[in-house]
């Protein structure tokens, strides 16, 4: 992608360019494994071993959204128009895992397709990336009502299909966006704005984490799109 193009794209995204930016900034390669992982969320990730990833930790790809199509291991699926898996490039360097289809997620069966999902485009857009060079995936794969946030519990029982996506795709990198999947991937309940800016590791798998914020929340504040536009050149130059 030229300049100009970039250019168009950041202006698209309410960027404005002062100063001609590094494209490949250093990011510090500290490694965050937190010892919040310890104690219940440690039980929690090895009841999640113990009791359920046998059960898709050798699905492909078909088995594995057919085991979602059909769950019902929490009360989400009664009110489902349908399960939302993922979309994109399943050989993708870089993976994106947000919250939870919302509205006009369950109705078309594809992550970030509303208002949140087309910012989210265009942020790929500005380093380069269609949506379809990525993947694309939420925590859990039903819409929660009224779009409140999703409950441990329900994350609890999406874990080992994200887990097995994550592990099929095998990316360079994941980029969590929003405070939930931030959350339940690292298992740190800190501000996105603490967690901006630092490389973590995905534990289970050993996946370098970018964190950054929500394009929800991103369009409710645009004057932190600025911040974000640090994190997805992070991003590119993690994905290599
Ligand atoms: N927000 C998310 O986190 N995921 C979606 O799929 C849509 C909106």
């Amino acid at each position: 992608m030229d300049t100009q193009q970039q250019l168009h794209y950041l202006k698209t995204l309410g960027i404005r360019i002062w100063v001609p930016s590094d494209f490949a900034p250093q990011l510090s390669r500290q490694r965050h494994l937190p010892e919040q992982q310890a104690g219940a969320d440690a039980q929690l990730q090895q009841q999640t071993e113990n009791t359920r990833a046998p059960v898709t930790a050798q699905s492909d790809w078909p088995a594995l959204e057919a085991k979602v199509q059909s769950c019902t291991a929490c009360d989400l699926h009664a009110d489902r128009t349908q399960t939302v898996f993922g979309t994109g490039d399943p050989n993708a360097r870089i993976m994106v895992i947000g919250e939870a289809p919302g509205a006009e997620e369950d109705v078309r069966g594809e992550p970030f397709v509303g208002r949140a999902g087309r910012l989210l485009n265009e942020m790929l857009k500005a380093i380069g990336l269609q949506r379809e060079q990525v993947y694309i995936t939420n925590i859990i794969k039903c819409r929660p009502p009224a779009n409140r946030n999703p409950l441990q519990e329900e994350a609890y029982h999406c874990a080992p299909y994200l887990q097995r996506q994550i592990a099929l795709v095998a990316p360079r990198v994941i980029f969590a966006v929003g405070k939930i999947a931030a959350r339940d991937l690292l298992k740190i309940d800190q501000p996105i704005s603490k967690m901006r800016g630092k490389l973590y590791s995905y534990a289970p798998l050993d996946i370098p984490v970018i964190v950054t914020y929500h394009p929800a929340y991103l369009l409710r504040s645009p004057r932190e799109k600025r911040k974000s536009w640090q994190d997805l050149k992070r991003l590119k130059a993690q994905a290599g």
